[in-house]
């Protein structure tokens, strides 16, 4: 049988690439680059192909697919989440994802996007913190301890300057979990067994929860002026994490808001509550965080741009054949039109060997 040819190779990264990659990178600088490489997007919105992400839902879970694209690159997730599968022993979120060319259609990457995950979603959540929470940001409480939590804390490091963690989950073991990975990185951790105490002093509130539910992680009174919070977990129909007073007070900030209103925390919310997109303020054409005393709300779902900006940062970080391999993916017929021919031929040759 011929080798593929040149056409037919689409480069790979695996699971094990990746974890190469960002150790190779180094998990903070990873952060940044990846946070500016999403601000980068952000900055041009205006140019990208935009829809609510197409989802399936069950009972338990969900699967989705989100697609984008500039114009000369086309991008898709595929990504789930089923907050019961940690009891089996399986992630809550899992994911790949494909980037190509629009001028021939045809797939230049293809990745593991189960870590590439965990790691835009730090970054974008870090970069809204950058726009909207106040300067002098040195502690953040940490609600939900599971596979996002580490990367959640470092990002806000990286790109914000925080310095203490406040950790809490429902499940001791999962504080214990992140506590272990978090230790020796730089950041003070204190670990804590309720809510309300890991919310003492912190000026950055990240909630990033799984229960498909209308869940309160925050109620009102919890809230002081002056805070940012990072809702990370609500991002499906009936799966929120804020009682509803609080965003009756917060100035609130999403990235696509016809995807937020479906599954953001303003799904409690009147459909014309008026929210302000954060590319715009990272464009400057609105204002971020209005005074010292405002709550401001990263309402993140997580959209499509996002994992277009993180499959382009990782395809031009591919370096070699170190952080890849090739594979055999698009049919190359020698003839573009013959590819019967060449499945006839394939078969030819088979039976020789
Ligand atoms: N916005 C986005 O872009 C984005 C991206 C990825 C994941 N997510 C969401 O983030 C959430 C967390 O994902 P994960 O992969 O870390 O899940 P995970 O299942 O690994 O961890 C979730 C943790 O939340 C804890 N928890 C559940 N209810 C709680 C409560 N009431 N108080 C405190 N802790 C509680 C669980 O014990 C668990 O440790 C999921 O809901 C997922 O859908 C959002």
């Amino acid at each position: 049988m011929s080798l593929p040819s040149r056409h037919a190779l689409v480069p790979f990264v695996s699971v094990d690439h990746m974890m190469r990659l960002v150790l190779h990178v180094g998990i903070e600088r990873m952060m940044l680059e990846l946070a500016d490489a999403i601000e980068a997007d952000f900055r041009r919105w205006p140019d990208f192909d935009k829809t609510p992400r197409v989802a399936s839902h069950s009972d338990i879970g969900v699967i989705e697919l989100m697609p984008t694209s500039d114009g000369q690159q086309y991008g898709f997730k595929y990504v789930n989440g089923h907050p019961s599968n940690t009891r089996q022993g399986l992630q809550t979120v899992t994911a790949f994802g494909v980037l190509a060319d629009v001028a021939t259609g045809y797939p230049v990457l293809l990745s593991e996007m189960t870590i590439l995950t965990a790691l835009r979603t730090a970054a974008t959540s870090a970069m809204a913190a950058k726009w909207l929470a106040p300067r002098d940001a040195r502690v953040m409480a940490m609600i939900g301890n599971g596979a996002q939590a580490e990367f959640q804390a470092l990002a806000m490091k990286a790109v914000c300057g925080i310095e203490e963690v406040r950790l809490y989950d429902t499940d001791p073991a999962a504080t214990r979990k992140c506590a272990a990975n978090l230790a020796g990185r730089g950041l003070r951790i204190v670990s804590c067994t309720t809510a309300e105490d890991a919310i003492l002093g912190a000026q950055i509130i990240t909630t990033c929860t799984a229960d498909k539910q209308y869940a309160t992680i925050l109620t009102d009174n919890m809230v002081g002026g002056g805070v940012h919070i990072n809702a990370v977990g609500g991002d499906c129909p009936g799966k929120t994490e804020l009682h509803r007073d609080i965003l009756l007070r917060a100035g609130i900030f999403v990235e696509y808001p016809p995807q937020t209103r479906i599954e953001g925390e303003i799904q409690q919310l009147a459909p014309d509550h008026p929210v302000t997109e954060l590319w715009q303020v990272i464009t400057g054409q609105t204002q971020g965080r209005t005074d010292a005393a405002q709550v401001t709300l990263f309402d993140s779902v997580g959209f499509a741009i996002e994992d277009f900006s993180a499959l382009r940062h990782i395809h031009q970080r591919l370096q070699g054949a170190q952080f890849f391999q090739d594979l055999d993916m698009i049919a190359d017929p020698d003839d573009p039109r013959d590819l019967f021919g060449m499945i006839c031929r394939a078969d030819l040759h088979s039976s020789v060997a």
